[in-house]
C-alpha cells in the first residue's frame, strides 16, 4: 500500500527486530496421559498440540522474557540502552506487583528512568502492547520500545485439571519497534478490543482481592486458572476472524493481500474456524502450535520470530497478527514488513 503523501513526514512504527525463548524442558502428550486421564489421540484430535515447554525451577517469568528481549535487540541491532520504554504482556509475572517490565528493565540493562510497565490483556497481551507501542511512536513519545509477550502458565495452571493443563505452555517473545519515517513499510494499524461481561469464562479467580487466597481457596484448588471452553471457542473464532476483517477493511485491503498470518496459537480448530471465516487459506498461517502448546500472549511474538528467522516472513510482506485470550481481550494488527 502506498501510504497518502500528507502522512510521509509522520513517523511510523516499524519492527526491527524479534527474538524468543523457550524453554528447554519437553512436555510431551504422552507425559501428560500419565498426570491425568488423558491421551495423546484426544489432544492432538481436539487441539493440534503435541508437546509443550516447561520452565525449569528456579528461573523466572522476566528471566525468559529478558532472553528474549536480549534476542530482539541483537537482531535490531539496538543496545538495552537505546530502549526507551518495556511493554510486558503477561498475566503469569513474577510478582502481583510490580511490573515484571520492571524486573526485566534491570535484568536487560537498559536505563533506569525509561518507561516499563505491564499490559493485562491474557492472550492478546502482546498485541496490546504492540497497539500502546504503535501509539507512543505515532505521538512522537519514544523512539526504541521493546514490546514482549510472556507466560509461565504452567505455575498457574492446575496440573490434576485435564480441562486445561493439556493446553498450555511456557514461552517469551519479542519484538523491538521504531520510530522510523523514511517510507511505507511498519505498522499499518492496529485494533484492540474487550467483552467484560466474559470476565469469568477464563480467568484466574482467586489471589487477588476479591479473593485473596485463604487454606479454603487452596483446598478447593481455586488458586488456578478456571476455562469454559467451549465457550472460549465460540467467542474465539468469532472475534478473531471480526479482528482481521476489520484490520484489512480499515485498510482497503482484502484477504488474498495477506502474505503471512500470525494467529494466537490457542487451538489448530480455532486457527482454522478464522481461516474459513475470513477466507484465508491455512497455508498463509504460520503454525508453532504443535510444537509449543497455547503460550497466550507469547504466541505471537513467537511465531513472529520464528516466521522471520526461517525466511517466511520478507521484507515487503503484508504480516496480519491476530490474537484472543482471557477477559475477553483481542486485536489485530497488520504489518508491511
Ligand atoms: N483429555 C480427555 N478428555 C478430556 C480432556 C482431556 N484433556 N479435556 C476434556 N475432556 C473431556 C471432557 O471432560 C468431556 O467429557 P464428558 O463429555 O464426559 O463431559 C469431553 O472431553 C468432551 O469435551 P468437550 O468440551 O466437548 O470438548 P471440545 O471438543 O469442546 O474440546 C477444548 C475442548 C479443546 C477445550 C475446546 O473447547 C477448545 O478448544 N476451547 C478453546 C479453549 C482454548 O483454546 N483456551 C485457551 C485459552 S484462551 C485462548 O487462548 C483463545
Amino acid at each position: 500500500m502506498t501510504a497518502p503523501s500528507s502522512t510521509l513526514s509522520l513517523p511510523r512504527a516499524r519492527i526491527i527486530g524479534t527474538g524468543c525463548a523457550l524453554p528447554d524442558k519437553v512436555l510431551t502428550n504422552a507425559d501428560l496421559s500419565k498426570m491425568v486421564d488423558t491421551s495423546d489421540e484426544w489432544i492432538r484430535s481436539r487441539t493440534g498440540i503435541s508437546e509443550r515447554r516447561i520452565l525449569e525451577e528456579g528461573r523466572d517469568t522476566s528471566d525468559l522474557a529478558t532472553q528474549a528481549a536480549q534476542r530482539a535487540c541483537e537482531s535490531a541491532g539496538v543496545t538495552p540502552a537505546q530502549i526507551d520504554c518495556i511493554i510486558v504482556g503477561t498475566v503469569s509475572g513474577d510478582m502481583l506487583f510490580p511490573a515484571t517490565a520492571t524486573i526485566v528493565q534491570h535484568k536487560l540493562g537498559a536505563r533506569p528512568g525509561s518507561a516499563a510497565f505491564d499490559v493485562s490483556a491474557a492472550c492478546a497481551g502482546f498485541i496490546h502492547g504492540l497497539s500502546i507501542a504503535d501509539g507512543f511512536i505515532a505521538r512522537g513519545t519514544f523512539k526504541n520500545i521493546l514490546v514482549i509477550g510472556v507466560e509461565i502458565l504452567s505455575r498457574i495452571i492446575d496440573w490434576q485439571d485435564r480441562n486445561t493443563c493439556v493446553l498450555f505452555g511456557d514461552g517469551a517473545g519479542a519484538v523491538v519497534v521504531t520510530a522510523d519515517a523514511s517510507g511505507t513499510s511498519g505498522i499499518l494499524s492496529s485494533h484492540i478490543f474487550a467483552d467484560g461481561s466474559q470476565s469469568e469464562t477464563l480467568c484466574s479467580p482467586a489471589g487477588g482481592t476479591r479473593r485473596p487466597i485463604t487454606p479454603e481457596i487452596l483446598a478447593a484448588r481455586g488458586q488456578f486458572v478456571f476455562m469454559n471452553g467451549r465457550e472460549v471457542y465460540r467467542h474465539a473464532v468469532k472475534n478473531i476472524a471480526a479482528a482481521c476483517v476489520h484490520a484489512l477493511a480499515h485498510n482497503g485491503m482484502n484477504a488474498e493481500a495477506v502474505d503471512c498470518v500470525v494467529a494466537h496459537q490457542a487451538n489448530l480448530r480455532i486457527i482454522e474456524g478464522v481461516a474459513e471465516r475470513v477466507g484465508l487459506p491455512l497455508d498463509k498461517f504460520h503454525l508453532n502450535l504443535e510444537r509449543y502448546g497455547n503460550t497466550s500472549s507469547a504466541s505471537v511474538p513467537i511465531a513472529l520470530d520464528e516466521a522471520v528467522r526461517s525466511g517466511r516472513i520478507q521484507p515487503g510482506a503484508l504480516v496480519l497478527m491476530c490474537a484472543f485470550g482471557g477477559g475477553f481481550a483481542w486485536g489485530s494488527a497488520l504489518v508491511r514488513w
